[in-house]
């Protein structure tokens, strides 16, 4: 069936089939997320995940942050992606979700490469900016909403210039054109993007998606200059 916006799940099979060629391990994570959890939402899609795939292998990224693991489909699509020294450091609040992440990432061999910090995210991200780790060449913010603004300016200061920031879920059915809008998400999305638009160190562009579960898109930045 088709959804108001006239997008089907054909359609949407169809697009994402033609871009990928997706591990066995995160059909089984994609499948059984979508099938059995009840946070199925917050998945993002097969084409999604390609496109991370390709942004990792375009700038040649060896270490890969992300704020919101979930089930460990992003991070899997990227470690699969990385080179054989890469690194990924996945945040995420949740150690029930996490579990079933690390299932998928030790099903496709790739858990040696993934380093998964339990805790909320700006703990952690305090702590890697404390132990002076290296910077992130790549680093995808999908976690909650309304700290977006704070993971955007934290995302500067873990990166170098030729790193890029993609955030998820920036149009939320359109609703971050409401200047009106009370919803902490959307909010926090608004602020996060006057945040974009005045740091010169950074070129964005936001790209929207149409998804049978409704109209959304993601941000990807380039940083173009130092600290
Ligand atoms: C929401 C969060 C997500 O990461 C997502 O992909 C979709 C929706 C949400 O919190 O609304
Ligand atoms: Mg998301």
């Amino acid at each position: 069936m088709k959804s108001d916006l006239g997008i089907s799940p054909q359609i949407e099979d169809y697009v994402s089939r033609l871009g990928t060629r997706e591990h066995p391990a995160l059909k089984r994570c994609r499948e059984e997320t979508q099938a059995n959890h009840p946070g199925r939402y917050m998945q993002i899609g097969e084409d999604q995940g390609a496109f991370m795939a390709l942004t990792a292998k375009l700038i040649g990224a060896k270490r890969y942050l992300e704020v919101g693991t979930f089930t460990g489909y992003s991070a899997l699509a990227v470690a699969l992606a990385l080179p054989a020294d890469g690194k990924v450091v996945c945040l995420d609040i949740s150690k029930d979700y996490t579990d079933l992440a690390r299932g998928y990432w030790k099903e496709a061999g790739v858990e040696s490469k993934i380093d998964l910090r339990i805790g909320p995210a700006l703990d952690s991200i305090d702590k890697i900016l404390a132990a002076k780790e290296a910077p992130f060449d790549f680093v995808f913010i999908d976690a909650d909403k309304p700290s977006n603004p704070d993971y955007f300016q934290w995302a500067m200061k873990l990166t170098h210039p030729g790193s890029v920031i993609v955030i998820d879920n920036v149009i939320r059915k359109g609703a971050v054109a409401d200047a009106a809008s009370t919803d902490e998400s959307v909010v926090g999305t608004r602020r996060m993007f006057e945040l974009i638009a005045a740091e010169k160190r950074v070129t964005f562009s936001a790209l929207q998606t149409l998804r049978s579960k409704g109209h959304d898109g993601f941000a990807v930045g380039l940083v173009v200059a130092g600290q």
